[in-house]
């Protein structure tokens, strides 16, 4: 099994079942799915971290894939806070292969997040200070490249 950063620490956010209909003729599901996913469970997870629902994408880093998905495969996406600002927060993100079989998990591909709180006419705001505390200490991006 290939090694996973971080497993005891970080939250499972979603699983998804790869479908036939989501695979190349190649037989490996579209990368553009899969950061469809990572985008959604990031989306998802800065809202419940950040207690606000208005939470947009604003940075995305650089995604490598590592090992293909085929239908009927299971991917569980994995995240954890890395750092929260004003009015953002970086999360780190992992798409790992779940095998049903006996519990191993290989790392599909990871990627580090940016979320910016936004009032109703789409404008960047600060965060609470609820959340700014709760978060205050946590881990340096750079360090989880
Ligand atoms: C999100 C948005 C409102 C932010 O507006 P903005 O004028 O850039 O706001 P700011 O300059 O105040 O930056 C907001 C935060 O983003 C961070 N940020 C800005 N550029 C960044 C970058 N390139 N990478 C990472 N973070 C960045 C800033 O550091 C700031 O964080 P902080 O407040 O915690 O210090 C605006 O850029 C936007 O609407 N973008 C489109 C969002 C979207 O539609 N996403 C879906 C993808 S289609």
């Amino acid at each position: 099994m290939s090694k996973t950063n971080g497993m005891e620490t970080m939250d499972l956010i979603t699983t998804y079942f790869c479908k036939a209909s989501q695979v190349g003729y190649h037989g490996n599901l579209f990368g553009g799915r899969m950061l469809a996913w990572l985008d959604e469970a990031g989306a998802a997870y800065s809202a419940q971290c950040c207690d606000s629902p208005r939470m947009v994408t604003k940075h995305i880093s650089a995604v490598t894939f590592e090992k293909p998905v085929r239908p009927g495969q299971i991917i569980k996406i994995y995240g954890e806070v890395l750092k929260v600002g004003n009015s953002s927060i970086t999360v780190r993100l992992e798409a790992r292969r779940h095998s049903v079989y006996n519990g191993t998990q290989r790392l599909v591909c990871s990627t580090n997040m940016v979320f910016v709180r936004i009032d109703g006419d789409g404008e960047s705001i600060p965060l609470s200070e609820k959340v700014k505390r709760k978060f205050g200490s946590q881990k340096n991006p750079e360090e989880k490249k």
